[in-house]
């Protein structure tokens, strides 16, 4: 069997992504009893970062650890990719020494030459395009806390960028209906939007909210857009996720951000901390989703 890659939502099918969410869950459970599970003894994993990150780090190198095995963290100074060495063969030689890579960089386009040339498996730790290992621990978190996500509705307010599209492609995976509401000049990329027939774009944040089951917003200034943030302040501001707003989706609505969070401007001051509001879990389950997914690549007979 040839290795597999996570370089997008859509490189497992539903019954694999329920698989990966299913162990998870189980992976939390393990967590909070204590319990050793060290399948990946011996096995070593390769982590690149070539923008800042806290949570996909920790989880990577916690779980990694966890789970009997080791990462080595390369940042952007650390290898000869900065020196002009081809990801090509980067990835050839990493094969040679690691059993999985996991990579963050702007280029999706690289993630994918990085997976062509590799021989073990390689993992998007997200892109300017896509941020699938969110998602994994976004659905974990829905289905522990309000069941299947199947059929309910989620609402994605803000900047149609990596997380807008990664629950594009979730809406298809789970087959979710998903309302995006982002500014003039933030819809999603076109082409990822009408691959799912399970999305509309609206206007008014509060059509998108109405009776919504999960609302779910990002930074408006992801990596790299720093430059325009007092500009997207003002664009953005109509879009901000208050408690006024969620009051107007269903009772036992979810709220959920893959942070960090800038209070103040996505989303209130006191948002985060709202009893509707998921998103310390969320961040908790990154672990659990990401040893799920290891789990899947390196040890799965079926993967
Ligand atoms: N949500 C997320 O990916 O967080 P980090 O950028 O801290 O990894």
């Amino acid at each position: 069997m040839s290795k597999r890659d996570f370089l997008s939502l859509l490189d497992f099918n539903p019954e694999e992504l329920g698989h990966i969410v299913g162990r998870a869950k189980e992976m939390r459970a393990m967590h909070e009893r204590n319990e050793l599970y060290q399948p990946l003894k011996g096995k070593t994993g390769a982590l690149i970062l070539q923008l800042s990150s806290t949570r996909t780090r920790v989880a990577f190198e916690a779980g990694f650890a966890q789970l009997g095995g080791q990462v080595i963290f390369l940042s952007p100074g650390d290898t000869q990719i900065g020196r002009g060495e081809p990801i090509s063969d980067f990835a050839r030689v990493l094969s040679e020494m690691v059993d999985i890579i996991m990579i963050r960089t702007p280029a999706q386009h690289d993630i994918e030459v990085l997976a062509e040339g590799a021989s073990v498996p390689v993992i998007n730790a997200m892109s300017s395009v896509l941020h699938p290992c969110q998602l994994l621990a976004d659905i974990q978190t829905f289905e522990e806390l309000r069941g299947p996500i199947t059929g309910k509705t989620v609402a994605f307010l803000g900047d149609g960028y990596n997380m807008c599209h990664s629950y594009i492609n979730a809406a298809r995976q789970w087959d979710f209906k998903l309302r995006i509401a982002c500014p003039d000049g933030h819809q999603p990329n076109s082409e990822i939007f009408a691959s799912c027939a399970n999305a509309e774009r609206v206007i008014d944040p509060r059509e998108a909210v109405a009776g919504a089951d999960l609302v779910v917003t990002d930074v408006w200034s992801s990596m790299g857009h720093e430059g325009e943030a007092d500009q997207r302040r003002a664009t953005f501001g109509p879009y901000q996720v208050t408690e006024q707003l969620l009051d107007l989706a269903a009772k036992d609505v979810l709220f959920m951000h893959c942070l960090p969070a800038h209070r103040g401007e996505e989303v209130t001051e006191t948002l985060l901390d709202d009893p509707r509001s998921a998103v310390w879990r969320e961040a908790g389950n990154r672990l659990h989703s990401q040893k799920a997914l290891i789990e899947f690549l390196l040890l799965n007979p079926k993967a």
